[in-house]
C-alpha cells in the first residue's frame, strides 16, 4: 500500500467552532476512480475541502500524503501544483477577471503547461469545443452570471487544462440537464484517457458514473467512513439509499451487509 498516490489517515477536521471530520481514512492509488458518496451534511465536502487545502478548515488530527509527501500543511495553491484538483459543488464567481487570462495565469505558473500564447489559445479553444462551450464565454468574467450547467463545464475545461493527477470532483454532476450530463460524463472520460488521472468523484447521481470503471466505494455518515466496497455497492445505495449506514454507524452493524468491505469481519 506504500504507494498509494493520495493516503488520508486518522483525518480530523471542522471549522473553528465545529469539529466536522472524525479520523476518516482514505486512500486512492495512481489512475484509480473512487466514488464518495454519503447522506447531505456527511461531511463529503469538506473532505474535499480539506485534501485541497481550503484554509477554512482546520486539521486537528491525522495527515494527508500525496504522491509520496505529507502535504497536511501545505497551502491549496502548493497542493494544486502538486497535482490535486477540486471542482467546487458551487463554482465561485469571481468579477473583473476574464476566464480566459485566469486559465492563461493558472497554467503559466506551471512549467509543464507552460506554452506561447498562440499554442495557449489554441488548446483552450479545441477543450471549449469538446465541451460544446461557445468561445466567447471565455472573454467574459469567471462565472459571472453563468448558468448552474454552464459553471460545471468551465470545472471541466480547467480539468481537462490543468491535467492534475487527482480530481476530486464535488457533485460535478448536480443541476445538470440530459445533454450537459453526457458533455461533462465525456469530459471526465476524456480526463482519464489523456492522462490517467485519480479520480474521487462525490455524487448523489448514478448516471454519471455509469461510463466510468469504479475502483472503490465510500460511504461517509456524520464525518465518518462508515463502509467500503467495490463498485457493486453503489447499485445498493442506489436501490436502499443510506438508511442501512445511518443506522450501523450508531450500531456498528452496517458492513456485515456490504460487499468486500474491510471491516465486515468487525461487524459480528
Ligand atoms: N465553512 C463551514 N462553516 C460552518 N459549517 C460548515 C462549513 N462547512 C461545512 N459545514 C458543516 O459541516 C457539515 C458537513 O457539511 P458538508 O461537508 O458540506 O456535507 P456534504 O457535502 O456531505 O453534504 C454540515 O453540517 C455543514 O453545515
Ligand atoms: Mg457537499
Amino acid at each position: 500500500m506504500a504507494s498509494q498516490l493520495l493516503n488520508v489517515s486518522a483525518l480530523s477536521a471542522g471549522t473553528e467552532d465545529k469539529p466536522i471530520l472524525h479520523s476518516v481514512d482514505l486512500a486512492v492509488g495512481a489512475g484509480e476512480c473512487h466514488v464518495l458518496m454519503g447522506p447531505n451534511g456527511a461531511g463529503k465536502s469538506t473532505l474535499g475541502h480539506v485534501i485541497m487545502g481550503d484554509p477554512a478548515y482546520r486539521v486537528t488530527g491525522g495527515r494527508i500524503e500525496f504522491d509520496g509527501a505529507d502535504v497536511t500543511e501545505l497551502s491549496a495553491d502548493k497542493r494544486s501544483l502538486a497535482g490535486i484538483f477540486l471542482s467546487y459543488q458551487a463554482p465561485v464567481e469571481v468579477p473583473g477577471v476574464p476566464l480566459y487570462s485566469f486559465l492563461r495565469t493558472i497554467c503559466q505558473k506551471r512549467p509543464e503547461l507552460k506554452t506561447t500564447a498562440r499554442k495557449f489559445r489554441t488548446r483552450v479553444g479545441e477543450i471549449a469545443d469538446q465541451l460544446e462551450l461557445d468561445q466567447s464565454f471565455l472573454m467574459r468574467e469567471l462565472n459571472v452570471g453563468f448558468s448552474g450547467g454552464e459553471k460545471k463545464k468551465i470545472e471541466m475545461l480547467q480539468l481537462l487544462l490543468l491535467q492534475p493527477k487527482l480530481a476530486i470532483l464535488d457533485e460535478t454532476d448536480s443541476g445538470l440537464d440530459v445533454d450537459a450530463l453526457g458533455i461533462v460524463s465525456r469530459g471526465i472520460q476524456a480526463y482519464r484517457e489523456q492522462v490517467s488521472g485519480a479520480l474521487i468523484v462525490i455524487t448523489h447521481n448514478t448516471r454519471i458514473l455509469e461510463r466510468l470503471e469504479v475502483d472503490r466505494t465510500h460511504v461517509m455518515v456524520k464525518g465518518r467512513m462508515v463502509a467500503e466496497g467495490p463498485a457493486e455497492l453503489i447499485a445498493q445505495i442506489d436501490a436502499n439509499g443510506f438508511e442501512r449506514f445511518e443506522r450501523g454507524d450508531e450500531q456498528g452493524e452496517a458492513c456485515a451487509e456490504c460487499p468486500g468491505c474491510p471491516k465486515a469481519g468487525d461487524a459480528e
